[in-house]
């Protein structure tokens, strides 16, 4: 929430840029945008310039969630609601790992849709995917207390509902009224934990770093941890992504084979769970080279319930917040991923062959053969994609990059010689259907130094996060350069340096720490937020803007979180009438247990726990979310 002391000299550098590349496009950036006497008269209404027209919600953090009048929210499934077939009911007084494995898991977090019946058009049906981050332990269970050490204090059997609460899950729903329910006893309804058995494919499967005592050959693995965020493919299958893997490994470290890359992961640190202490495969003492099995993308096929997961390596490995794709004018596929980490890159990866529309099944090892790239924010505006070829530059066997699967088990130590941009935090990055530009998003980084601040981290100490705006050169996602700017700076304008919107954002309208985002079939930005209550004192929460014309970067507030839970998820039906939201770890404050939460959204009961719920939004009476 403090105020932020830029270097005058930092100013006059965004200053420059943003003047510089609103000139030069002829497009109204968020630092020079049109007077008012500009606008069309059909646009002077409550809403500005936006053609986003809903009243906007008013800043909050309570116990409660709220969306714009006009609007209705309604919980779809919930932490504990059966899922599979013989699921029992939710019993937060006895939770066992085994109703778990059949139930919704902890911590939901992306979202996709997959339409019903598959390859159609369908609004009214879909498969819906969510993902399970992590798990607040001392928010599931009783008698752990709060505090840092809490999430450690779990017993044996605690841990095995744990295990089965992360992961992912398939349910289906559908449309009902102006509502949607989740379709009980479907065939497609499946749970994904930490249990479920994976296969390792691409140029890392079978390499000796992935070789565990239960795994000989390196190519299985059981489960799958902290998937964040993800994306889809346009063949239809679910990318779940592996991010903060390494908080759920622990034990002795100080014998891990090759440390410099252990900890250049974060592997070794201290653990955030009480795994280690009674798997052996979270014991770094035990099975060193298990984390390298994890930091993976993982394509799943919601169509086919029996289908093994499959880890990705030729994706790279790192910190996935989530992978989302576009297509090259050729139909190669085009995947953006970022490294969430402060100081950590943006990167893309690019298949070796088009994607067969005709063929589903020709796809079906699409992702195993491409390149990877690593993204360079030049001064100058121009993005430059490095590729990560072993035997390339710098990639070479002296170098501790003796094959391609080096390169991508070490992602990050290959990525580091190749001097890319150390970015503020790269969560999603997505591209907007309607002007094909590529965003990516920034949610903070308060450890930047001033004199580590370069044009695409324009701030020191960043706590408020930002916004990049990507154009392919030629519009084709498959090359290696393109140009950048800066869609906005997060913050409140007037009282953190350099926050920069729309000049008619409101006090309301502006945000911090945005993390996820969707676009609308119209192309407008939906941008949704972590960590705005620590950095801004304001609930983390769902705001949209247009992309384009005098609304650009005008952000307004449509949904505020209960406290402690951030927003994740954000996707549209294809019709923009239904906007889904992930509402991740409410009740997740300091001080917060299970017996006295900070909240007890969304049942409001006693004893009932807070529980991460997927919540849809839709206007009353239908019609387009917005506006
Ligand atoms: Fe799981 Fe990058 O947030
Ligand atoms: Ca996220
Ligand atoms: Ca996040």
């Amino acid at each position: 929430m403090g105020k932020i002391n830029d270097a005058p000299s930092i100013g006059e550098l965004i200053e420059h840029r943003l003047n510089r590349r609103d000139a030069m496009r002829g497009l109204l950036g968020a630092g020079a945008v049109a007077t008012f006497s500009q606008i069309p008269a059909a646009m002077a209404q409550d809403s500005g310039p936006s053609t986003l027209t809903f009243k906007e919600l008013t800043h909050t953090l309570d116990d409660k969630q709220h969306v714009a009048e006009g609007y209705d929210m309604q919980v779809v499934i919930r932490w504990g609601d059966p899922v599979v077939a013989g699921a029992p009911a939710f019993d937060p007084a006895n939770l066992t790992a085994a109703a778990q494995e059949k139930q919704f898991g902890y911590n939901n977090d992306y979202l996709g849709l997959y339409p019903l019946p598959a390859g159609s058009r369908s609004g009214d049906r879909f498969l819906m995917v969510a993902n399970h981050e992590y798990i607040n332990s001392n928010l599931m269970f009783a008698g752990l207390g709060a505090g840092r050490d809490a999430n450690l204090k779990t017993s044996k059997a605690q841990v095995e509902v744990e295990m089965a609460a992360v992961g992912g899950a398939v349910i289906e729903i559908a449309r009902d009224g102006n509502a949607w329910k989740m379709v009980d006893g479907s065939k497609f309804a499946r749970r994904i934990s930490a249990n479920t058995p994976m296969k390792m494919s691409g140029p890392a499967a079978g390499h000796d770093l992935l070789k565990t005592s239960a795994d000989p050959a390196g190519r299985t693995v059981l489960g799958t941890v902290n998937n964040c965020a993800g994306g889809g493919t346009p063949w239809g299958t679910w990318l779940t992504c592996e991010e903060n893997f390494n908080a759920f490994f622990g034990g002795d470290a100080s014998k891990l084979p090759d440390p410099k890359v252990q900890k250049r992961y974060g592997v070794g640190g201290r653990s955030g769970y009480g795994w280690f202490q009674y798997f052996d495969r979270f014991n770094l003492a035990k099975e060193p080279n298990e984390p390298n099995r994890f930091g993976w993308v993982v394509e799943i096929d919601p169509y086919d319930p029996g289908s093994t997961p499959i880890k990705r390596t030729a994706l790279g490995r790192f910190k996935h917040e989530g992978c989302t794709y576009a297509l090259a004018k050729d139909g190669r596929v085009v995947l953006y991923s970022g490294d969430d980490e402060r100081f950590d890159y943006v990167y893309k990866f690019v298949t070796s062959k088009p994607w067969n529309a005709n063929d589903r099944a020709a796809n079906k090892d699409l992702l195993d053969d491409g390149t990877l790239f690593v993204a360079r924010f030049n001064a100058d505006g121009k993005v430059e994609w490095l590729p990560l070829v072993q035997g390339q530059g710098p990639l070479t066997a002296e170098n501790g990059f003796a094959s391609q699967a080096d390169v991508l088990i070490k992602t990050r130590l290959a990525a580091d010689l190749l001097k890319p941009t150390p970015m503020d935090r790269p969560e999603d990055i997505e591209t907007n259907p309607v002007n094909g530009k590529v965003y990516v998003v920034l949610t903070f980084n308060e450890a930047r130094k001033a004199d580590q601040v370069e044009p695409a981290n324009p701030r020191a100490r960043n706590e408020h996060g930002h916004i990049l705006e990507i154009t392919p050169n030629d519009g084709d996602h498959a090359n290696a350069d393109g140009t950048w700017s800066i869609f906005l700076l997060a913050g409140k304008p007037g009282q953190d340096a350099g926050a920069r919107y729309h000049r008619a954002t409101s006090d309301n309208g502006w945000l911090s720490c945005p993390d996820n985002i969707a676009f609308d079939s119209k192309g407008r930005i939906w941008i949704v937020t972590d960590g705005a209550p620590h950095a801004a004192g304001v609930a983390d929460g769902v705001y949209g803007a247009d992309t384009t014309g005098f609304g650009r970067a005008l952000t307004r507030c449509f949904y505020q979180a209960p406290t402690g839970a951030e927003v994740c998820g954000p996707i549209f039906t294809p019709d923009d009438t239904t906007f889904f939201l992930a509402v991740q770890h409410p009740g997740e404050d300091t001080g917060s247990t299970f017996e006295k939460p900070s909240t007890r959204w969304p049942d409001f009961k006693d004893g009932v726990p807070p529980r991460p719920a997927v919540v849809v939004i839709t206007k009353k009476g239908g019609g387009t979310i917005g506006s």
